[in-house]
């Protein structure tokens, strides 16, 4: 099976209505999906960031489904699945937990379109497990141990640097949603061939974009997801929310970020072997 990586589609950045002609999603998707008039793998993975309205992200995500002929696409949801955007949405949900849950039913209530939450789907006899996930203080802890970090100091350092508090609703602390979403890697990182989350699951310098390097707010970008690489049954970590585009091994786990930006002007694909 060929598994086509992408992430961060952040479709309401690019599609500036809701409803589009085929002619708009290739315009501007073609470049990334066609090899020979069709996508070239299999099943598509998308790690999260989809887009900020609900109703835009189902309708996209069917229409790059049919076009490009995939026979699925496995989801996980990103910070900004979160994000409560203008009035209208703030209106719309009480909190950006409703709005995430919401999403969540309606990709699974699609044909062939999965969004993983702590459980795993098989197609063709690969397993996907996977969960949004969440990032933690592991990498300022490390890198910088004398700084003594509050987490006070931490959440003044997210607030001042990440949209993830201002554009949400009911996400008080840089950590909450990383306590929420660890027992749903938990489940499943250890019954799966292909792992998805939104976040990078190694806090090492090495393996994050070398753009920000020694940056403390690479802490919002990874967790200490070393235990779980260690120990996973996975072959391949696909992860999202860094606009970057490259790979690393931990473990023998191979770890695969691709978001849709100018940075990525190609599919990355990986080939796993489902034939037992
Ligand atoms: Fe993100």
């Amino acid at each position: 099976m060929i598994i086509d990586i992408l992430s961060d589609l952040h479709f309401d950045y690019y599609f500036k209505q809701f409803n589009n002609s085929n002619k708009d999603v290739k315009k501007v998707y073609d470049r990334y999906f066609l090899h020979d008039g069709r996508a070239a793998g299999d099943v598509l993975v998308v790690a999260g960031d989809l887009g900020h309205y609900n109703s835009q992200n189902i309708i996209l995500l069917k229409m790059i489904k049919k076009i490009y002929e995939y026979r699925a696409i496995i989801c996980v949801l990103g910070n900004h699945d979160y994000y409560l955007d203008g009035l209208v949405a703030r209106d719309d949900y009480e909190n950006s937990f409703i709005r995430a849950k919401e999403l969540i039913e309606l990709i699974n209530s699609q044909d062939g379109i999965y969004c993983l939450d702590g459980n795993i789907v098989e197609i063709e006899g690969v397993k996907f497990g996977g969960a949004m996930g969440w990032y933690d203080d592991a990498y300022l802890k490390h890198y910088h141990p004398l700084r003594n970090f509050s987490k006070k100091s931490i959440n003044d350092m997210w607030k001042d640097n990440m949209p993830d508090f201002s554009m949400t609703e009911g996400i008080e602390n840089f950590d909450d949603l990383y306590h929420a979403e660890l027992p749903k890697i938990e489940a499943v990182y250890k019954e799966c061939d292909v792992m998805v989350t939104h976040i990078n699951p190694s806090f090492q310098s090495e393996h994050l974009s070398k753009e920000f390097l020694n940056q403390q707010t690479n802490t919002f970008f990874c967790f200490n997801g070393h235990k779980f690489l260690r120990g996973t049954t996975a072959k391949h970590w696909i992860f999202g929310h860094t606009h970057d585009s490259f790979s690393y091994e931990f473990a023998n786990c191979k770890c695969h970020v691709n978001a849709f930006n100018e940075r990525a002007p190609t599919m990355k694909s990986v080939y796993i072997n489902n034939e037992g």
